[in-house]
């Protein structure tokens, strides 16, 4: 996936607007975690996600983002290799050992925020907690390079170098992004590059960084449905995002709850190589 689109710069005002976004998606994406057991459908996952939109009167920029077909649902569900945009499925299960990955939007006064967590469904093994681990820690990796004065290039490198030394691989083809009015602008964010390379960042930038991990190589297809990636040898994969302004302070997440906690919390208890 690649773009060349507009960069916008935020003012303070603006920042807070997606901040109040950001709340409510993080508000969803907690009811969604809240209903991952074994037994629960994928679309009981959205459910969960658009009953809280609907609580605030706001939508999901997913629901009919074009594509091969206009998207169908809130949010994003995906199961065990699947890696991004699942289509929510009344008739998919989840079963004690899966990994299910939420993503979803909040279109809040104009302004979008966007955010997604894989979480484990019952006991998994132990590679596939480090593999969730890794891509949460990566996430935060990234947006401690998110100050102005840093390039893309010295968040992606920071991403690429943490995901790889922990022995697991990020993808080439679907990256994070600008975000805005729009859901996805300008700057475009992967997650490999070279430190010191790519766009400046600049204060009033925000952006959606998200990691994208897999386990056996970087390789992915798309299914049947035209809608969900999965990893081309089915091993598992995780995605964690998080919408982020770039501030005179550093870095500020717009995308936790409203008491400064993230929306899912993720067993850890590994060892990790840091290249810091
Ligand atoms: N959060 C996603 C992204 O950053 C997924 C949106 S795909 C959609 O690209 F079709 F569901 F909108
Ligand atoms: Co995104």
């Amino acid at each position: 996936m690649s773009w060349d689109r507009q960069i916008t710069i935020k003012s303070p005002e603006e920042i807070a607007i997606m901040r109040e976004a950001g709340k409510i998606n993080a508000e969803a994406l907690a009811a969604a975690h809240a209903v991952i057991r074994p037994g629960a459908t994928t679309a009981d996952v959205n459910a969960a996600v658009e009953e809280v939109l609907k609580k605030y009167g706001v939508y999901s920029p997913f629901k009919n983002y074009p594509g091969p077909y206009p998207y169908p649902a809130s949010s994003c569900v995906s199961v065990n290799d699947e890696l991004v945009h699942g289509i929510p499925n009344p008739k998919r299960k989840l079963q004690q050992g899966d990994i299910v990955s939420v993503d979803c939007g909040t279109v809040y006064e104009g302004f979008v925020a966007d955010s997604a967590f894989t979480a484990p469904v019952g006991e998994v093994s132990e590679q596939v907690k480090k593999l969730l681990y890794v891509t949460e820690q990566a996430l935060f990796v990234g947006i401690a390079q998110m100050m102005a004065g840093k390039r893309v290039g010295d968040v992606s490198s920071a991403i690429q170098k943490f995901v790889e030394g922990n022995g697991f691989y990020v993808t080439r083809v679907y990256t994070g992004h600008g975000v805005g009015r729009q859901m996805h602008e300008g700057p475009q964010v992967p997650n490999y590059g070279s430190a010191g390379r790519g766009m400046l960042l600049r204060r009033g930038m925000t952006i959606a960084l998200e990691p994208m991990v897999l386990i056996g190589t970087p390789e992915t297809k798309v299914l049947s449905d035209q809608w969900t990636v999965a990893s081309r040898d089915g091993s598992y994969t995780a995605h964690f995002e998080h919408t982020v302004a770039i501030t005179e302070d550093g870095p500020m997440i717009l995308t936790l709850l409203d008491d400064g906690r993230n929306p899912w919390q993720v067993e850890t208890g590994h060892i990790l190589y840091h290249s810091i």
